[in-house]
């Protein structure tokens, strides 16, 4: 089961109740990421990317984190870039149980005069005991996804410039996963990954996105994942819709296009 919600995190987690879901898993917009750092984007068309200003652009705070703790059952894994490493561990401190290092060793050069970040950071907050955090590594070596004509994962627009400009490698997604989870919920959904990395691993989801252009690009992305042989069920083919304009409950496919439900699925959960 999956819930996609088209609004504002902050006043959608009010809305739900305590320990209700699982895991928290939040790629949030950067906070002291203020003017952002130029780069060159990846891949064969690279083009100076502006929009990586994203504590800019989102307006980023840390005032989501109070509700995301409130309704996590067992914990949190939040996104982080050195910026705010220290700032995102503060807001619970005594139940910050590992630092994961993300190493993206495809990062292109700075065009201004700063080092070479090839490292963003994961937090991960434990609340209760509930989770298999021993399945997780404090370090994954996985390339940060490329944009000009060869890109595969990235979603690109029609000229070929990144449609987002934060887009996170599914396999990175999948990888914090692995603690075991029956239920997720990124309140900053972007494209829609950590959705796609859960239909894979059969876990219920829940996704907030407030940006309009943004949202429908992950409600397809999430419909296209359930979609794969092998993942579709019954029950995969219904999604509840808040906000925005969509309607609620609908079905993710009309009877017609409904591809045959498989029979068995092997779970990733040990
Ligand atoms: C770092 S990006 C997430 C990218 C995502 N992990 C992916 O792989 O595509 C953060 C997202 O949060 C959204 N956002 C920012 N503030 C928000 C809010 N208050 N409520 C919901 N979404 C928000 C932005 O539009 C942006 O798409």
């Amino acid at each position: 089961m999956f819930t996609l919600h088209n609004g504002d995190c902050r006043e959608y987690m009010k809305t739900l109740q305590p320990d209700s879901v699982d895991l928290v898993l939040a790629d949030q917009p950067y906070p002291e990421l203020k003017g952002g750092t130029k780069f060159m984007n990846g891949g064969v068309a690279s083009r100076i990317n502006e929009s990586n200003s994203v504590g800019d652009i989102w307006n980023a705070s840390l005032e989501w984190m109070d509700d995301a703790w409130r309704i996590s059952k067992f914990g949190m894994m939040v996104f982080c870039t050195h910026h705010s490493v220290d700032t995102v561990k503060q807001k619970f401190r005594d139940n910050a149980i590992a630092l994961i290092t993300w190493v993206k060793r495809n990062t292109p050069n700075p065009v201004n005069n700063v080092p070479k970040y090839t490292t963003e950071f994961i937090w991960v907050f434990s609340k209760t005991s509930g989770l298999v955090w021993r399945n997780l590594s404090t370090h994954y070596d996985i390339p940060m996804l490329q944009a000009g004509c060869m890109a595969t994962e990235r979603i690109l627009n029609k000229d070929g410039t990144t449609f987002h400009p934060t887009q996170k490698p599914e396999l990175l997604i999948r990888q914090l996963l692995k603690c075991n989870p029956k239920s997720v919920i990124d309140p900053f959904m972007g494209t829609g990954t950590t959705g796609a990395a859960c239909i894979q691993m059969d876990i219920d989801f829940i996704g907030c996105e407030n940006d309009p252009k943004y949202f429908p690009a992950a409600e397809k992305r999430i419909k296209s994942a359930a979609l794969q042989p092998g993942l579709f069920t019954p029950s995969n083919n219904r999604v509840h819709w808040t906000g925005g304009e969509s309607p609620a409950n609908l079905s993710l496919f009309p009877a017609e296009v409904i591809p045959p439900a498989k029979v068995t699925r092997k779970s990733p959960r040990q």
